[in-house]
């Protein structure tokens, strides 16, 4: 149910769920100081309550609103990339809701840059609790209708077109002057290590970062996915497979598979089609997707990461 930026303030001020377009994925979206709207994230996801939400703000403006220490470190990386598909793990201040931050002692604040949720962040003056607007494990939605074929099409969705990153946002936690990436994105590490002017601190800087994405089957389509190491080893295989279908990077002519989608060989044209991509060969039920691995450089590291995770088969 497509719904007006009015309409979306209203609900979500009432403690509903809204779906919400960022540049990167959409989010499904719930006042964050309210314990019960948030659970209701929880629910619609059917998401295990363990896995802590991003707090989307209007502005840095707010973040001490949230978190309990706003470190030189932490300003100047928020300077550098908000608004924008980047997020910060701060230490959490004391009274934000645990349902938030399902029990860590920090709290992950992103700034998005897209317009029509920068509008609704600042009329409605809320921090907006948002994890991917997708059901647990399955692919993440890039557009208006990929939210309504994941939760179905009553869930009201404020509709902003095409996301145009396409990959959820690089997670950086920092702790006084070191950081660390929980999870790549868009933002290279070598972006991070620029602006903060120092390197990641390869130990933990809390106890127990709880590593994003953690779950290795994450960012699934329901076909089951393979992932390979070159063109011509999916070649061959595909030859003895013939139902399936491919993801592949760059030129689409490979004679043995019928049906492929190729993405543009550059990482943020690529990450933009990837999900869309995804959806769409998941809807033409082949017995298997096929995936060419895209180069192993840093500019493609973030894409790579879904794709490993989209193609992990669990042990038989
Ligand atoms: O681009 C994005 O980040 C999108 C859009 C909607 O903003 N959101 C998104 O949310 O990808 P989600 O819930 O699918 O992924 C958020 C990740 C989770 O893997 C979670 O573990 C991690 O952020 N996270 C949240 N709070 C954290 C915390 N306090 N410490 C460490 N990791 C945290
Ligand atoms: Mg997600």
């Amino acid at each position: 149910m497509r719904i007006s930026l009015d309409k979306a303030i209203e609900l979500l001020k009432q403690g509903e769920v809204v779906a919400i377009p960022t540049e990167t994925v959409y989010g499904l979206a719930a006042d964050a100081r309210n314990a019960q709207a948030i659970a209701k994230i929880y629910a619609t996801k059917e998401r295990p309550a363990n896995n802590p939400l991003i707090v989307h703000i209007a502005g840095k403006e707010q973040v001490l609103d949230w978190a309990s220490d706003f470190s030189p470190l932490a300003r100047k990386l928020s300077e550098a990339f908000w608004p924008g598909p980047f997020t910060l793990v701060l230490p959490a201040r004391e009274d934000i809701s645990s349902a938030v931050r399902a029990g860590e002692p920090t709290v992950a604040l992103r700034v998005p840059a897209h317009p029509v949720t920068r509008q609704l962040l600042s009329e409605s003056g809320l921090g907006l609790a948002a994890p991917s607007a997708n059901k647990y494990t399955q692919l993440s939605p890039t557009t208006a209708a990929h939210v309504e074929s994941s939760l179905g099409d009553d869930i009201p969705v404020l509709d902003g077109g095409a996301c145009q990153v396409g990959i959820e946002s690089t997670i950086v936690s920092v702790s006084g002057d070191s950081w660390q990436l929980l999870r790549p994105g868009m933002i290279s590490e070598a972006a991070v290590e620029l602006a903060a002017g120092s390197p990641a601190c390869k130990k933990a800087v809390v106890e127990t970062p709880k590593a994003p994405g953690q779950h290795l089957l994450h960012y699934s389509p329901r076909t089951p996915c393979l992932l390979f190491d070159s063109r011509h080893s999916l070649t061959a295989y595909a030859a003895k497979v013939p139902d399936a279908a491919a993801l592949l990077i760059g030129n689409q002519d490979v004679a043995s598979v019928k049906r492929s989608i190729a993405l543009l060989p550059d990482p943020a044209l690529a990450a933009e089609q990837l999900y869309a991509a995804l959806h769409t060969l998941d809807a033409m039920h082949a017995s298997l997707i096929l995936i060419e691995s895209p180069p192993d450089t840093p500019d493609w590291a973030a894409l790579k990461d879904r794709l490993q995770r989209a193609a992990y088969q669990p042990p038989a």
